[in-house]
């Protein structure tokens, strides 16, 4: 139905939007899918205030000479996303090529906007520099055009409270909506996405049991990517931690039979699945636990707003366990949504004042981390025990499509691959540290799903499913829909790499500056697999003396203790053995027992004249993988102390060349917070 709704429109919007009789189009820059959804709320909202439905649309589908050319009474929305260093997601690269553009012109020959009615919301991370730029850039470009902003322009903080920003905004927004294009409140109502029907009969082999593709489903094999992953078997993993409290898995996924090829630096998606116990407590409050095998098939309402976000026909098990982030914190207007299904009048009240008073939800909810499962179970009264199976939950007449349109899906969760193509051509290597952390003294565990997830395969693959046992972690079904993930012996879990930035100089005489605490070192430990595979082959073809004029490589590394966390510690000897002193590790330890806290920073001041020289007159590389928030921005401090020294001036010298160095991707940042 998405061909019959383009028609004969092709690339041009305008006439799709007239063509649907739509006065919203809103177009997201998304790349994991957050903006998209952001944007698929205000189509929701846009529709439950004015009763308009909107055109919700990939820019990357369409051409922007005919923005001029958008009715006076229509809006266009822009809900986007600013990656690393303010770049756009990839479905928006051509349209801020088009808007960059000199001498823009559409394609009337006009280069005015005077008609156009806009919105922009941007989604961003306060830690990185150039945070929202790029709707900061579409905000500016366009009203220099004459267009008309409507409402203030939307900033969504990733780093702090993305979805109170959202919320903060939006009404602000919708009353200058309101105001300036005159349309009115209250044709709409609140009205469902979806509808769901339990069928009576399926065809097993078309039922969808955690499948994220048809081709996964028929077991055709193909191109793996994002919408296609492909699931690997786990060759080996081990722990990497020896302090006996904190969990750290290396994994091996096999990609001999997939075609996938990656390079040095990508990133890997791994699929995960939601453990047993969510799901358990879901089924059980949404009373679905008789019926969870039970076939059912999910309409979109209006395919144009939403769509389904999962394949049908499926399962209630099926779509709890591997299709919607059932784990993710509860968020406010969810738990708000979710008032008048309450099963007591108290309950709804709660719900009701989480929905509307931010502190309030803030200090029972947000600070605790607690999950919407959780919310539900705590308003109406019941325990918050961690074992579902012992508890006995109040029921909840949620419709099951309030719950697929107030959870978000499950998304992949990406690392960085820790080796290199060179060394392992058929292979990708995971480095993760296990998320768990208590919120608030005496709040249930947090569990990371993803690398619990890990765990739970590591454990499978040494002990088998049976006797699946790690302390207090949650228990996953990791042999998957159908046993598709248990090849043989072999545990496999669905992934698909993803392309970065994060690249080594092609050159190995150019020297590279390497900092990577913690986590933070597994690309590097793929970067020093690619020197070590480059000089074995420079020794073969120009003997012993071949890294004579090779680039230093310098690894700025920290743990707390040489005995607890030292990643990989047996492996860089053996690589600084083969790559002839060329290089040096600089290990900052900052809980060894009878030392001083050590942290990599103040190691790279220790180096500034080597770095220094590396970085200005050798023209050297530096990367900076890890923690975001602290870490990196006092590092990056560092840096431009050094950069500015090197180039005999401040700090404020150094603050330029840094930027600079970054626009010539000559200091890359692969970081997380
Ligand atoms: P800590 O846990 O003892 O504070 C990997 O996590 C290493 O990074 C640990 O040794 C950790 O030390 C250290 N670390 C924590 N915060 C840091 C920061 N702001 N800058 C650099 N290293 C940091």
């Amino acid at each position: 139905d998405g061909a019959a709704d383009l028609g004969s429109s092709g690339r041009d919007f305008v006439a799709a939007m007239q063509q649907a009789k739509k006065k919203i189009v809103i177009f997201y820059g998304s790349q994991t899918g957050t903006a998209e959804d952001y944007g698929t709320r205000i189509a929701k909202e846009a529709k439950a205030r004015y009763g308009l439905s909107s055109l919700v649309c990939d820019p990357e589908e369409y051409d922007f000479d005919t923005l001029d050319q958008v009715p006076e009474d229509a809006l266009v929305v822009f809900c986007v996303a600013t990656y690393g260093e303010g770049e756009p997601t990839d479905n928006a690269v051509a349209l801020m090529d088009f808007l960059r553009q000199d001498d823009l012109a559409f394609s009337n020959g006009g280069d005015r906007l005077e008609n156009l009615h806009y919105v922009v919301f941007s989604l961003g991370n306060s830690t990185y520099e150039h945070f929202c730029a790029i709707g900061r850039i579409i905000d500016e470009r366009l009203s220099s055009l004459g267009a008309k902003r409507v409402g203030e322009r939307g900033e969504g903080d990733d780093d702090k409270s993305m979805e109170e920003d959202y919320l903060a905004w939006k009404d602000g927004m919708w009353d200058s909506v309101q105001k300036e294009l005159g349309w009115e409140e209250g044709a709409g109502g609140d009205v469902a996405d979806f509808e769901v029907a339990e069928l009576s009969t399926v065809d097993e082999a078309k039922l969808f049991l955690g499948e994220l593709s048809q081709r996964a489903l028929t077991g055709t094999r193909g191109v793996y990517d994002a919408k296609n992953p492909y699931a690997a078997p786990l060759i080996q993993s081990r722990e990497l931690f020896e302090d006996g409290e904190r969990n750290c898995i290396f994994a091996e996924f096999d990609i001999a039979d997939s075609g996938i090829r990656y390079q040095t630096g990508d990133h890997v998606g791994v699929w995960p699945l939601n453990p047993d116990l969510e799901v358990e407590r879901f089924l059980r409050i949404l009373n679905l636990t008789d019926k969870r095998d039970q076939p059912i098939d999910v309409k979109s309402l209006d395919p144009a707003l939403a769509k389904v976000p999962f394949p049908v026909p499926t399962t209630y098990d099926t779509v709890l366990r591997h299709y919607l982030d059932i784990s993710a914190h509860a968020s406010r207007q969810t738990v708000g949504s979710f008032a008048k299904f309450a099963p007591s009048d108290s309950a709804r009240q709660m719900l009701e004042k989480l929905g509307t008073d931010k502190e309030y939800f803030h200090s029972t909810v947000g600070e605790k981390c607690l999950k919407i499962s959780e919310v539900l179970a705590l308003a109406a009264g019941d325990s918050l025990s961690s074992d579902p199976s012992n508890t006995n939950y109040t029921v909840w007449n949620i419709p099951f499509d309030r719950i697929i349109s107030g959870v978000h899906r499950l998304q992949p969760r990406y690392y960085s691959i820790s080796s290199s193509p060179k060394l392992h051509p058929t292979s990708i290597h995971v480095t993760a540290v296990v998320l768990k952390y208590e919120p608030q003294p005496g709040a249930n565990h947090v569990y990371g799903v993803g690398t619990n997830y890990l765990l739970n395969l590591k454990t499978a693959a040494a002990q088998g499913v049976k006797g699946l046992r790690e302390e207090g972690a949650p228990v996953y079904r990791i042999e998957g829909p159908r046993n598709k993930y248990k090849k043989g012996e072999q545990f496999c879990a669905p992934i698909h790499v993803r392309r970065s930035n994060f690249r080594l100089p092609t050159s190995p005489k150019i020297p590279i500056i390497m900092i990577g605490p913690g986590t933070g070192v597994a690309p590097f430990r793929a970067f020093v697999q690619e020197r070590v595979a480059l000089a074995r082959k420079a020794k073969e073809k120009d003997g012993p003396d071949a890294l004579k004029d090779w680039g230093t490589i310098d690894l700025f590394y920290g743990c707390r203790r040489s005995d607890w966390d030292y990643l990989y510690k047996s492996e860089w000897e053996e690589f600084a053995k083969e790559l002839d002193g060329k290089f040096r590790m600089h290990v900052a330890l900052s809980r060894e027992p009878g030392q001083k806290k050590v942290y990599v920073q103040e190691l790279v001041k220790q180096e500034a004249a080597h770095i220094g020289e590396a970085l200005v007159a050798k023209k050297g590389y530096a990367y900076i993988c890890g923690d975001a928030k602290h870490m990196a921005r006092d590092v990056e401090h560092e840096l431009e102390n050094i950069l500015g020294a090197a180039k005999n001036g401040g700090h404020a010298e150094g603050v330029k060349e840094l930027k600079l160095l970054k626009d010539r991707n000559r200091l890359l940042l692969d970081v997380w917070s």
